[in-house]
């Protein structure tokens, strides 16, 4: 893979709380959650891979990388459009990369492959023409010197697309089950509920979009646009409304409330349940309000 001479050292390792706290959860729960589900989040989230896709423009003879590339849906995409070039997926989830490469082990592309590594501090062997990710970019504990070591995976003029969420308020098809539970729960034992802290690694960790310029700009990238991606996720393959509630309560904040054991899973289920029926009996419970960032940038050519 990118054979070209090997070029600076890698950043030294960061070790820390929530990079650990990422990478535990990533390897067991949260490599579960996504297996379980990942054949709807890859249909519903195909259209940020069009997104993301536009932005680069990928030439047939393109090396990219695809950050936090999970089970290699967007990996796979690009490899189909840069035969000449190489596609390498870089995620921290052993088991999720395991679900990338087995869905190619009866055809394998010859230029994709995957490797371990954490996107904050690992460095490929030679620069690349472009990194994407698809919502793999909102789980660094320190995002300015993470940005900055994607910058540097990058030739002079490179260039980056990615998608991230804006607020959970903003995706109801994470705000609207997580709501439902909070109702049931101030019901049944009223007291307060944890609030999470803004701008957290996690799923919504750069919703802000002033947020993103900021740690872009500091960390040294030239040409940054964020667009905001106003739509909806489709789930269209969800054939019962006992497979949409089984979907909203294994991810998300319902998923993370009923591992931190603040409320049972047959109790999550039966509000979810509750709140779903008259949606899915109107038939819109398979279509959810939506909001994201499209972000693409470069890393600047020298003066
Ligand atoms: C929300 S999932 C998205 C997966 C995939 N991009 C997709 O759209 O199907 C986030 C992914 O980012 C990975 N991830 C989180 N932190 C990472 C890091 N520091 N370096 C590399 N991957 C990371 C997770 O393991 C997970 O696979």
């Amino acid at each position: 893979m990118w054979g070209l001479a090997v070029r600076r050292a890698p950043q030294e390792n960061m070790t820390n709380t929530q990079q650990k706290m990422q990478s535990e959860y990533w390897n067991t729960s949260g490599a579960e959650r996504w297996q379980r589900n990942a054949h709807h989040l890859e249909q519903a989230l195909f259209p940020f891979s069009a997104e993301i896709i536009g932005h680069i423009a990928p030439a047939p003879t393109d090396n990219i990388l695809d950050i936090g590339c999970g089970t290699g849906d967007l990996s796979t995409d690009l490899a189909c459009l840069t035969p000449d070039g190489q596609v390498v997926g870089l995620d921290i989830s052993a088991p999720l990369l395991e679900t990338a490469r087995n869905r190619n082990a009866d055809a394998p592309l010859p230029n994709l492959s995957f490797i371990l590594g954490d996107a904050s501090s690992w460095q490929p062997s030679a620069y690349v023409d472009a990194v994407v990710s698809r919502f793999g970019v909102m789980f660094f504990e320190h995002p300015e010197a993470a940005f900055e070591n994607i910058r540097n995976m990058l030739k002079p003029g490179g260039r980056m697309a990615f998608a991230a969420w804006a607020s959970m308020e903003e995706n109801e098809w994470v705000s609207a089950p997580l709501s439902a539970v909070q109702a049931y729960l101030n019901e049944a034992r009223p007291g307060p509920l944890p609030v999470p802290a803004p701008n957290m690694p996690g799923p919504f960790g750069l919703s802000d979009r002033n947020r993103i310029e900021h740690i872009l700009a500091a960390s040294g990238w030239s040409d940054i646009l964020i667009s905001p991606w106003l739509g909806h996720l489709e789930f269209q393959d969800m054939q019962s409304l006992e497979g949409i509630v089984d979907f909203m309560t294994s991810m998300g904040g319902v998923a993370r409330m009923i591992g931190s054991g603040l409320i049972e899973a047959d109790e999550a289920r039966a509000a979810v349940t509750e709140f779903l029926t008259p949606i899915w009996e109107d038939g819109t419970a398979t279509i959810w309000r939506a909001k994201a960032w499209i972000v693409s940038a470069k890393n600047p050519e020298p003066e």
